[in-house]
Parts: C-alpha cells; sequence; structure tokens
C-alpha cells in the first residue's frame, strides 16, 4: 500500500498516509494500541471500507476501486460468524457451494482442510457443540478452502481464553507457514504480534511508527513509542543527562548516578554526542540489569517477584519517569521512578535491602526527549 488514507464521513482522518509493503507468503502483522487504526487497514484492504487516498496494490494491480469479491482475499474476523444450523462440514464449504463446485472436489477439499485442522472428529456437529478453538478453526477452514492470494485476520484469538489462545496461535503461525499464504493479522496484544509475525507493524494514531522483525523492533526500536509497547516488563525509561563525550567513552548521568559507556556501547550510542549537556531519555531493558554488564547503579529493593524463569526485582531510582503518550514524550512531575530488573531466579534477594545492579551497557536505548526518537549510531 502507498499513502493509503482514511478519512472517515464525520471528518476523523483514521489512516493520514501509510506506505507498507508485504512479501509473498510473508507474515505481517499489525498491532497498537486501541483505535489505533488497525481494523480500518485491514477493513481496506479487504474492501469493506472506502480508500479515501492512495494505493492498494495487490501483485502490482491497483484495486482501490474493486469489490471485495474480486480481491481473492478471506478474511477472519473476531467474532468468526459461522452459521449455527449448518454442520461442521457445510460452513467449511459453504464457499465453495456458492460457487457450485462440483460435489467430489468439494467433499475431498473439505476433508483435507478437516485433516489440517484436527475437524475430522467433529465434521458432523453443529458449532453450538464446539469448544471455542474449534469453532476457531472451523472459521479459519472456512478461510483456508478458498485458497485466498491473502488472509486477513482481525483479532481471531480475542474470545478464547488465555490458554487456548496461547495453542491456537501456534497452530495459526504453523498452519500459515505451511499453506505459504501471505497473511495480515491484525492483534492489539504485543506478545501475539512478536510471536507470530515474520514482521511487525507497529500504528499508533495510524501512523507506522515501526515496521521490522520482532527481533530488531526488541533490540532497535526507532522511537519511545515502539520502545515500551514492545516487551513484557516494560522497558525502564528515566530521565538522564549527558555529562560528557569523546571518542572513548560517553558519561551519563541518572539521578544521583553514573554510567560510564565505552567500546561498542559507545558507538552503539555515538550520536549522544550531539547531547552532551543535555537531557535525554534512557531506556533500559529488565533483561539488561542483573546479568553481565561492565556499568552499575544502586538501588534500594522495594519488591521481589518470583517468576520461576526469572525473579523481578522493582526498585526506586532518583531519576523521573519518561513515557510516551499519545502526543509526543512524557516526564513525570516525581524526582523518583520505578525500576524493575529480571535477575537469575536462583538470587537471594530480600526486599528492604541495598543491590547493585549490573548494567549491559551494549542494551541501553537513548531517545531524543522531544521527539521520541531512538539516539544511535552517527
Ligand atoms: N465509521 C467511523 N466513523 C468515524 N470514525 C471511526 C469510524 N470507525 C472507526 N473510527 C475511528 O477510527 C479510529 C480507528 O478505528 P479502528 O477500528 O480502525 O481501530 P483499531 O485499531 O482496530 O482498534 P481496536 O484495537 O479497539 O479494535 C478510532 O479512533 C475510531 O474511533
Ligand atoms: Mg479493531
Amino acid at each position: 500500500m502507498v499513502n493509503l488514507q482514511k478519512k472517515y464521513q464525520n471528518g476523523f482522518e483514521a489512516v493520514p498516509g501509510l506506505d507498507l509493503h508485504i512479501d509473498d507468503g510473508e507474515f505481517l502483522v499489525l498491532v497498537g494500541p486501541s483505535g489505533c487504526g488497525k481494523s480500518t487497514v485491514l477493513r481496506m484492504v479487504a474492501g469493506l471500507e472506502d480508500i479515501t487516498g492512495g494505493d492498494l496494490l495487490i501483485d502490482d494491480v491497483r484495486v482501490n476501486e474493486m469489490g471485495p469479491q474480486q480481491r481473492d482475499i478471506a478474511m477472519v474476523f473476531q467474532s468468526y460468524a459461522l452459521y449455527p444450523n449448518m454442520t461442521v462440514g457445510d460452513n467449511i464449504a459453504f464457499a465453495m457451494k456458492l460457487r457450485k463446485t462440483d460435489k467430489t472436489e468439494m467433499a475431498a477439499k473439505v476433508a483435507e482442510v478437516a485433516e489440517l485442522l484436527e475437524l475430522t472428529a467433529v465434521l458432523d456437529r453443529k458449532p453450538g457443540q464446539l469448544s471455542g478453538g474449534q469453532r476457531q478453526r472451523v472459521a479459519m477452514g472456512r478461510a483456508i478452502v478458498r485458497n485466498p492470494k491473502l488472509f486477513l485476520m482481525d483479532e481471531p484469538l480475542s474470545n478464547l481464553d488465555a490458554k487456548l489462545r496461547v495453542q491456537t496461535r501456534a497452530e495459526i503461525s504453523k498452519l500459515q507457514r505451511r499453506l505459504g499464504v501471505t497473511t495480515m493479522y491484525v492483534t492489539h496484544d504485543q506478545v501475539e504480534a512478536m510471536t507470530m509475525g515474520d514482521r511487525v507493524a507497529v500504528l499508533r494514531r495510524g501512523v507506522l511508527m515501526q515496521c521490522a522483525s520482532p527481533a530488531e523492533l526488541y533490540e532497535s526500536p526507532q522511537n519511545l513509542f515502539v520502545a515500551q509497547f514492545i516487551g513484557s516488563p516494560s522497558m525502564n525509561v528515566v530521565r538522564g543527562n549527558v555529562s560528557s563525550a569523546d571518542d572513548h567513552s560517553i558519561t551519563l548521568s541518572l539521578g544521583s548516578q553514573h554510567v560510564r559507556i565505552d567500546g561498542e556501547a559507545r558507538a552503539r550510542l555515538a550520536g549522544l554526542g550531539e547531547y552532551v549537556g543535555r537531557e535525554i531519555a534512557i531506556g533500559i531493558r529488565s533483561e539488561a540489569l542483573g546479568g553481565d554488564g561492565t556499568a552499575s547503579i544502586d538501588v534500594v529493593v522495594d519488591l521481589v517477584e518470583m517468576l520461576g524463569s526469572a525473579l523481578l526485582v522493582h526498585s526506586t531510582i532518583d531519576a523521573p519517569a519518561v513515557r510516551s503518550i499519545d502526543t509526543g514524550v512524557e516526564i513525570s512531575d516525581k524526582a523518583e521512578s520505578a525500576v524493575v530488573a529480571s535477575l537469575d531466579p536462583r538470587r537471594q534477594v530480600s526486599e528492604g535491602s541495598r543491590l547493585t545492579l549490573t548494567l549491559d551497557t551494549l542494551r541501553m536505548h537513548a531517545f531524543d526527549l522531544e521527539t521520541g526518537d531512538a539516539i544511535g549510531r552517527r
């Protein structure tokens, strides 16, 4: 899509202009907070919503004015709207019936899809006699039999309970890979986005913040919004100051503490050279505190949470928190902020104690306080 735009009739500009390319066979996830325009984009691609500007190209053909039927797209919604009085088999076969497909061919296709989705045993049941996960798979089956050029899914797992959601998301991923169908998948859940997508496009207020592989989004967020949206626990971000910078090292102050950054870590943050004497936002993921590291910060432990796989240590640092908000960047007016560190679960840490957290400076992030843009290599 090139400069794809949506202005609703009431004048609201839901999508000011989106450029996004999806490769053949790719699983692209569109993620962002509620109301950011994910469904609007998907519905424009499906042909269910008028496009008010820009071009939508499928295989290099402009399809803006094409009806949904001609686009050769299948869509699975949050509410999968199965026909309650039809059997699972008939639900799956429905689109083929409409196209007056040959009976034997239809039966073979239904059997094949049912096998693929592990629905063979329930083919004669009605949707009311299925579990949520099975119903969801029937909806998938209905879309798959059409052999579409493009698969669109809008929060297809949101009606499932947490456990089933995790299981089904893995099933959808596997299925997509096996079928190789180009897929656009919408979710507001960043974990779902990260685990399923070949690439993830992060939207805020209809604007693309970054589109990259899950690893790149996590390791190299281009702005504060992406940095804080992706990852759980959310990245610790506090206001700091660039005390000094030269060709060998950069020194940052976070409240009363100083952090020296040298070597490769300095090179990664070389752009900070232009910020000497100025305030910036410093981002540190919880797992960059408490593993290996060349720097450290001292804290007092407020709370310890044992997750089994990690020990989450909550503490306080004497620097204000910074967070991305709808209109830009907000610096807390409190002088202190909470910092979460993820430690080896075998460590003994007691609440109220003093603790030195090792800091992996290679995994530090810096952001401009005005624009929220990441400050990286020069
Ligand atoms: N028909 C409409 N007329 C005017 N504004 C609309 C219309 N439909 C949606 N919007 C607005 O457009 C924005 C994007 O809506 P959209 O449904 O695409 O969001 P979303 O990202 O899918 O959100 P959610 O995660 O809650 O499903 C919202 O601010 C919404 O209020
Ligand atoms: Mg939506």
